[in-house]
């Protein structure tokens, strides 16, 4: 079988950046078209740094990254230094990774979406958004048509069932714009999302971190320290013995979708009420007529996701 055309967009961010090298470990299953960047868990000054910093670590310059959002479509920013540190991919004992060699490509992030769906046949391209997804509702907006080219959506945000990360009922990722959320998800495009339900179940803990240092070369080494600086925090909050690994669930799901149980429901996302901004509303019992128009992801195979993501980064170099 032909390896999946995607584009990856992304807010690095620790999670993103395991996103992206788990991507970049899955040359069989995936063919990565390009990186896109949002502002998102940092400024977009440093997602799309940290994206360059990433593609190079795992000795992938010649991967374009592109710039595109530097704020929602309505709001203000808002960021999670607590989670990923001042620079969005802080590493333990104040380290940080080079500085890239690698340069932005020039093009603009939604302007790449645009002509890169434009360039595919219908249904050939999967777009896979792990942070705010202002890039993907303004590409949609500029050019209605790329809508029903789009193969399907595979994003990382929401909670249909858990509570909300960022408020009583909210996830990061929706709640900081949640005016392109809901852009997405009434296009119609086909939709699966990796919300909180699931990734609050991949949990990565003392143990599952020093296989990942183990199991090969520098790039697994440098993911083992990304982990450690970036569980500290949810550890702590939620009390477990390890943090919830959030976007890598996305490429995950796009390698081996067996390890995952989704469930067809309605989804809506709350744009007006200050209380509940940025809900996403499934409709999980049916209780009204509305249409489905989202895979949720409720259950993971938590064990056997960390046997994929350490057997694919034991391959980069
Ligand atoms: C999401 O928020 C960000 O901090 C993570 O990168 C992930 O995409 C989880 O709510
Ligand atoms: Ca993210």
């Amino acid at each position: 079988m032909q390896p999946r055309k995607l584009i990856l967009d992304c807010d690095p961010g620790h999670d993103d950046a395991v996103a992206i090298l788990l991507a970049l470990a899955s040359p069989a299953e995936l063919e990565l078209l390009g990186i896109t960047c949002v502002a998102g868990n940092v400024p977009l000054s440093l997602t799309s740094r940290n994206a360059l910093k990433i593609c190079e670590l795992a000795g992938r310059s010649d991967v374009g990254v592109y710039a595109g959002a530097d704020r929602p479509m309505v709001r203000s920013l808002v960021t999670a230094e607590a989670v990923h540190g001042v620079s969005g991919l802080d590493l333990p004992d104040e380290r940080c990774l080079p500085e890239p060699t690698m340069r932005l490509r020039d093009q603009h992030a939604v302007d790449f979406i645009i002509d890169t769906l434009l360039a595919h046949p219908a249904g050939a391209v999967t777009v896979c958004p792990i942070g705010p997804l202002t890039n993907i509702a303004l590409a949609m907006r500029r050019a209605p048509e790329i809508v029903p080219k789009i193969r399907e959506i595979v994003l990382m945000g929401g909670a249909a069932i858990n509570p909300g990360n960022v408020t009583p009922v909210a996830e990061f990722n929706i709640y900081v714009d949640p005016h392109a959320a809901d852009v997405v998800f009434r296009s119609g495009v086909p939709l699966t999302m990796m919300g909180l339900d699931v990734t609050h179940q991949v949990l990565v803990t003392p143990e599952r971190i020093e296989t990942i240092r183990s199991c090969g070369g520098q790039t697994a080494r440098v993911v083992a320290d990304f982990l450690s600086f970036y569980c500290r925090y949810d550890r702590s909050r939620y009390g477990t013995d390890g943090g919830p690994l959030h976007d890598p669930c996305v490429i995950a799901h796009l390698v081996d979708p067996a390890l995952f149980a989704c469930r067809h429901v309605n989804v809506q996302i709350e744009i007006a009420s200050p209380l509940t901004l940025g809900q996403t509303v499934a409709d999980w019992w049916q209780a009204t007529e509305a249409q489905a128009n989202c895979h949720v992801a409720y259950a993971v195979d938590d064990e056997a996701f960390f046997s994929q993501l350490t057997q694919k980064l034991s391959t980069l170099p």
